[in-house]
């Protein structure tokens, strides 16, 4: 079922809550063009809850002026057919009017996990989905909800908010779905031409060859940086936005000179490098004993 508005989707829900008072309801959170990485967190919401929502929508508020709101792709027949064969009920896709009817005078902001990374390099961008992500909590009071660790600094960020304002719903995090030769999927990869999508690969080859680069003794946080600074620079098309090692959940900076192998907790390695005028992220979770 298809809500373009958001009576229509507050409705189907009530007459859902009052069927199964007991149904658990599922939230999947996305901009659409969806590929399997969505349909992963689709089928991930449909094994463990009884009801699922899809949003897709392209939140303008988590894009800058000088960003791809205009041309993001859009396909919202086939987005349709896709929620559809994986378990999804609902498929929510409001109009920018629908979700904005007036400039927003209220806004979630979120700091400390966004002074790095995407949040250095997107200014406002974490503001945006938080804001648009606890309208969708609000409008779905969703008890789970499902979101990729392709994006691991939106999962940090979802759920310092979720922490910080009670809000009373799961996060649940998925694995990033990869292609063959292991680029993570991505809406934004069909921006890139067949030399870019070649050299695109160097993003996951990297993270892979950075797993063994830390298990070598005395390994500082400096020489892991630049070890996949040079990795990354070896696709003549690629231009490093950030490439950086930092803890995780926290996202905090790990000093230079840290030897690595006498740190433990979670340590994440996440790069943003752009190929062209396309940029794409990637990360990978490290357990340090
Ligand atoms: P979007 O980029 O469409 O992604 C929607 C969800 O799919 C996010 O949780 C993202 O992490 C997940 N996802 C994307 N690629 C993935 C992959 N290869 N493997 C696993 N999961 C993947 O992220 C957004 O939209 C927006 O910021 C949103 C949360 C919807 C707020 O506007």
């Amino acid at each position: 079922i298809r809500c373009m508005t958001i009576e229509e989707l507050r409705q189907r829900l009530a007459e859902q809550r009052k069927q199964f008072p007991e149904g658990r309801i599922g939230l999947v959170p996305t901009m659409g063009f969806l590929h399997e990485g969505h349909a992963s967190l689709m089928r991930r919401a449909d094994e463990e809850c009884d009801f699922n929502v899809l949003s897709v929508f392209v939140n303008p508020l988590q894009f800058g002026p000088n960003e791809d709101f205009d041309r993001y792709p859009r396909d919202i027949e086939r987005d349709a057919a896709i929620a559809e064969k994986n378990g999804i009920d609902i498929l929510f896709m409001p109009s920018v009017q629908e979700m904005y009817p007036m400039k927003p005078l209220t806004k979630v902001l979120i700091s400390d996990v966004t002074d790095r990374l995407c949040g250095a390099s997107r200014p406002g961008h974490f503001d945006g989905v938080g804001t648009v992500v606890s309208k969708l909590f609000n409008l779905v009071q969703p008890d789970r909800a499902y979101f990729g660790m392709k994006d691991a600094q939106q999962v940090a960020v979802i759920e310092q908010m979720v922490q910080d304002l009670n809000i009373p719903v799961q996060i649940v995090r998925c694995e990033t779905v990869r292609e063959a030769d292991g680029l993570a999927m991505s809406s934004r990869n069909v921006y890139l031409n067949e030399d870019q999508r070649q050299q695109a690969v160097v993003l996951s080859r990297t993270l892979r060859e950075a797993g063994s680069w830390l298990q070598e003794k005395g390994m500082t946080t400096q020489e892991l940086t630049q070890r996949i600074r040079a990795s990354i620079e070896t696709a003549p098309l690629a231009v490093i936005d950030y490439a950086e090692v930092l803890t995780y959940p926290s996202l905090s900076v790990i000093a230079l000179n840290q030897d690595l192998s006498q740190l433990s907790g979670n340590l994440i390695i996440a790069l943003a490098v752009k190929f062209g005028s396309t940029r794409l992220i990637d990360n990978r979770l490290f357990e340090l004993q």
